[in-house]
């Protein structure tokens, strides 16, 4: 089994579209509109335009395919009701796996073949959307039948029979504002990134109501997970002016109120901020990519069974310090934290203390083994871990190139929590 991202020929194009020189010329900022706020889904008057309006012009046969899972199904309701008495055909699919797995995707796919939607709306989390856009592509494009070869060369062609609108039930994936899908390969246990152009959603709606029963656990996951994409944005040379102020003002939201949401989710304000905050996180990486937190967060994730945003968010300590002989950039996320004396490298620690702070805040461990993955089975795994990392199109965006070597110490480093000393 061979994915897009194992192709030379691609990993060789990918700089052309991402450099800055290129950028310099033609600088792409894709966003979906968005809708924010509790009145999202309001019945009553607004003196704004309502949802309703919107889709009444975009949708022509107005048949509506909700993509979901059994948690998030209550949310999607909401909107269904919504929706249906505003005269629209609805149908509710709630099998979404944990993950997006390729057979669900398609499972989802085929639901989608019979009921001939012209709209499709996601609402869950991070695996809910990506299953949706994936089925989506598999919708308009029959004669794709391989998802592991969709990449960010040339556009799939979509919207000819449907648009995509994203409800994200979580704060954190940023999938709702990005080009990307992650998918699960069960025969091969690897993570398989899609991406291209037209994977954007159209329309994302941003209630923070839908976030207010998530468990602190989650709570903290898809928090880091949106730190670690606000971080990587940032760090990348993809990174532009662009997403550079969406990213630094995600890290200082990110900073504030994901702690108080971990606390107490029924803090309305902090579900609010960090709802905003995991899109905005979302829109720095979206445009270009991650780098060393999700390649190796990727390859531990996977093979560990971890939760997405703890396995990336684990890998932030290590991904700037792997960064740091090479790029000066982290002064930029230093200056809105306030970190702002000293020598670049005592800011530098200082920083670093500040991520282990947020983890040892929202009890999140430092190293894999405080997570209590097994040391030999860890090591057991050394090898694949090294070659997932280094393949995962994220590692590639990375400002730092790394060799198997540098890559193993790293993650001998995650394992015991020991500092990067290369
Ligand atoms: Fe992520």
């Amino acid at each position: 089994m061979t994915y897009w991202f194992q192709d030379p020929a691609i990993k060789g194009l990918l700089p052309l579209a991402t450099s800055t020189s290129i950028k310099g010329l033609t600088t792409f900022f894709n966003m979906p509109a968005l809708v924010i706020g509790s009145n999202c889904l309001a019945e009553a008057f607004m003196p704004q335009p309502s949802i309703i309006d919107i889709f009444n012009t975009r949708c022509t046969t107005r048949r509506s395919f909700f993509v979901t899972d059994a948690f998030s199904e209550k949310f999607a309701k909401k909107l269904f009701h919504v929706l249906d008495a505003a005269g629209f055909t609805t149908f509710i699919w709630n099998k979404a796996l944990p993950e997006a797995p390729i057979d669900n995707v398609k499972e989802c796919a085929e639901e989608m073949k019979k009921f001939e939607p012209d709209m499709i709306f996601a609402v869950g989390g991070g695996s809910v959307i990506d299953t949706a856009k994936a089925a989506w592509v598999l919708y308009e494009r029959p004669d794709i039948t391989d998802l592991g070869q969709i990449n960010p060369l040339g556009l799939l062609g979509l919207r000819k029979k449907a648009g995509l609108v994203a409800v994200p039930t979580t704060s954190g994936t940023g999938s709702e504002c990005t080009m990307a899908a992650v998918l699960h390969d069960p025969e091969t246990h690897r993570k398989v990134p899609i991406a291209n152009g037209d994977l954007f959603p159209d329309l994302a709606l941003l209630d923070p109501e839908f976030t207010m029963t998530m468990p602190p656990r989650l709570t903290a996951g898809t928090g880091l997970d949106a730190l670690a994409h606000a971080v990587d944005g940032i760090m990348t040379p993809a990174s532009n002016d662009l997403t550079d102020a969406m990213g630094l003002r995600a890290i200082k939201l990110i900073f504030k109120y994901l702690p108080r949401a971990y606390r107490n989710g029924r803090d309305r304000e902090a579900r609010f901020r960090m709802h905003i905050a995991a899109t905005m996180a979302g829109a720095c990486f979206g445009q270009n990519s991650c780098a060393v937190t999700h390649g190796f967060g990727h390859a531990v994730g996977g093979l560990f069974g971890i939760h997405h945003g703890m396995a990336v968010g684990m890998f932030i300590p290590y991904a700037l310090q792997c960064y740091r002989p090479v790029t000066e950039k982290f002064l930029d996320i230093c200056e809105v934290m306030r970190i702002d004396t000293g020598s670049p490298d005592n800011r530098f620690e200082a920083l670093l203390s500040a991520m282990r702070a947020i983890l040892n805040d929202l009890n999140v461990p430092l190293s894999f083994q405080g997570l209590g993955i097994d040391e030999k089975g860890f090591f057991a795994q050394m090898e694949e871990m090294v070659t997932f990392a280094i393949e995962d199109i994220d590692t590639f965006f990375s400002p730092r190139p790394l060799t198997r070597k540098q890559s193993e110490k790293i993650l001998e480093c995650a394992y015991y929590g020991h500092d990067i000393d290369f």
